[in-house]
C-alpha cells in the first residue's frame, strides 16, 4: 500500500481541498494530524516502530473527500477514497474510508447517515472494509483522533462526539457508533499506558468552550 511520506506533499493536497471547499474541516484536520503525531511518538517510545510522517500525512488528509463539499454522511469517504487512489496512494485512500467505521466491517449500518448512501457507494466502501478487516494502528490511532480534535485545538471524546450528535442527529446506533471509539481508546491507551488525555496539550481548555 503506497502512503504519502512527505509532509510538504501532504500539506499540499490539504491546501487545495481548503481552496475546494474552505471550512472548519480543514482545521480540524491538521489537529487530527497533530494529535496523531503525538499518540504515534508515544507508541514508539514504547517500543513500537511507526512511521510518524506517514500516520501525521494520512490523518491530513483523512477528510480530503470533503473537497466536494458538506455532507452529513459517510460520502465524504467515498469522495476521499477516490481522489487518494487516483492519484496513487492506496494507503490513504483506504484511510479515509476505515475512519469513519470504528467497529470496521462490523456493524456497517451504523455509520453515520448510512441510509443516505447511494448504493454504488455503499457497495465500495464495504468492499473496502472488507478488504481492510484487521485495522492496523496508524487506522487506529487516526480512527480515534478524529474524534479527539475539532477545528479549535484537542477536545474530549465525550464532548466531540456529544457535539456531532448534537449537530447532526442520533440513531437507534449511535451508542454502538460511540462504543467502537472507546475499544480504540482503551486498546491504545493499554499500549502507552496512560491516558491519552496526558499526551494532548492544552485538551483542557476544551471543557470551557461551546459544544456547537
Ligand atoms: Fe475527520
Amino acid at each position: 500500500m503506497n502512503y504519502i511520506e512527505d509532509r510538504k506533499h501532504a500539506l499540499e493536497i490539504l491546501e487545495w481541498g481548503a481552496k475546494e471547499n474552505p471550512g472548519p474541516w480543514v482545521n480540524h484536520s491538521i489537529n487530527v494530524a497533530s494529535a496523531t503525531e503525538y499518540i504515534l511518538k508515544e507508541l514508539n517510545n514504547k517500543g513500537h516502530n511507526l512511521n510518524v510522517d506517514l500516520g501525521y500525512n494520512a490523518a491530513l488528509v483523512h477528510d480530503i473527500g470533503r473537497y466536494k463539499g458538506f455532507t452529513k454522511s459517510v460520502i465524504h469517504s467515498y469522495d476521499g477514497y477516490n481522489y487518494m487512489s487516483n492519484l496513487g496512494f492506496s494507503g490513504n485512500a483506504n484511510i479515509c474510508v476505515t475512519h469513519s467505521f470504528p467497529q470496521g466491517n462490523k456493524n456497517i449500518e451504523i455509520a453515520a447517515e448510512w441510509s443516505l448512501v447511494p448504493d454504488y457507494m455503499k457497495h465500495k466502501l464495504v468492499e473496502v472494509l472488507n478488504n481492510n478487516q484487521h485495522y492496523d494502528l496508524y487506522n487506529k490511532v487516526i480512527t480515534l483522533c478524529d474524534a479527539l480534535a475539532d477545528s479549535e485545538g484537542f477536545t474530549t471524546l465525550e464532548k466531540r462526539l456529544v457535539s456531532v450528535g448534537l449537530r447532526h442527529g442520533t440513531t437507534t446506533y449511535t451508542s454502538q457508533h460511540w462504543g467502537g471509539y472507546y475499544l480504540i481508546k482503551e486498546e491504545i491507551e493499554s499500549l502507552i499506558d496512560q491516558s491519552i488525555y496526558t499526551l494532548l496539550p492544552n485538551v483542557e481548555d476544551s471543557i470551557y468552550t461551546s459544544i456547537y
